[in-house]
């Protein structure tokens, strides 16, 4: 009787660690990114939610999209020229999380990705970032 209720509370613990954390933003650079991201919208003719998809992630694939990314992270001082990210000021926006090593991890194994463009580049390494950073960001 006592081996089902071992097993599941084996498998709540592994789920809830497998769950990624919510991280919001501090509060200084929420409101730059919030800023800079309502001047992107402008410049890019990115739709009007393309900063609430972007964060957190749920932004879709396309030129629009992408360029509206690039100026975001641009904007941001986060990117070069060619769309990689700086690792320290990227890094920065996660200092208070606990999850700090798996993030890095999941930093360096994207931030090398071969996109035709730099804005592709930009939307590739954030894609594959979000998808394997076990956090979820909010504004
Ligand atoms: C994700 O983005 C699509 C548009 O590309 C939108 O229709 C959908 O509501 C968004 N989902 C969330 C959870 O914001």
């Amino acid at each position: 009787m006592i081996y089902p209720v071992i097993l599941f509370t084996v498998l709540c613990v592994l789920g809830a660690n497998a769950s990624p954390a919510p991280l919001k933003l501090p509060a200084q650079i929420a409101e730059k990114v919030k800023q800079v991201g309502s001047q992107c919208i402008k410049e890019t003719g990115a739709p009007a939610d393309a900063l609430s998809n972007t964060i957190p992630w749920n932004l879709s694939e396309n030129e629009g999209n992408e360029k509206f990314l690039f100026c975001l992270c641009k904007g941001n001082n986060l990117i070069n020229d060619e769309g990689l990210f700086d690792q320290g000021k990227t890094m920065n926006i996660f200092a208070s999380s606990d999850k700090k090593d798996d993030i890095a991890k999941a930093f360096t194994e994207c931030n090398a990705q071969n996109a035709k463009d730099k804005y592709e580049t930009v939307y590739k390494i954030t894609d594959c970032f979000f998808k394997k950073a076990p956090i979820v960001l909010s504004l």
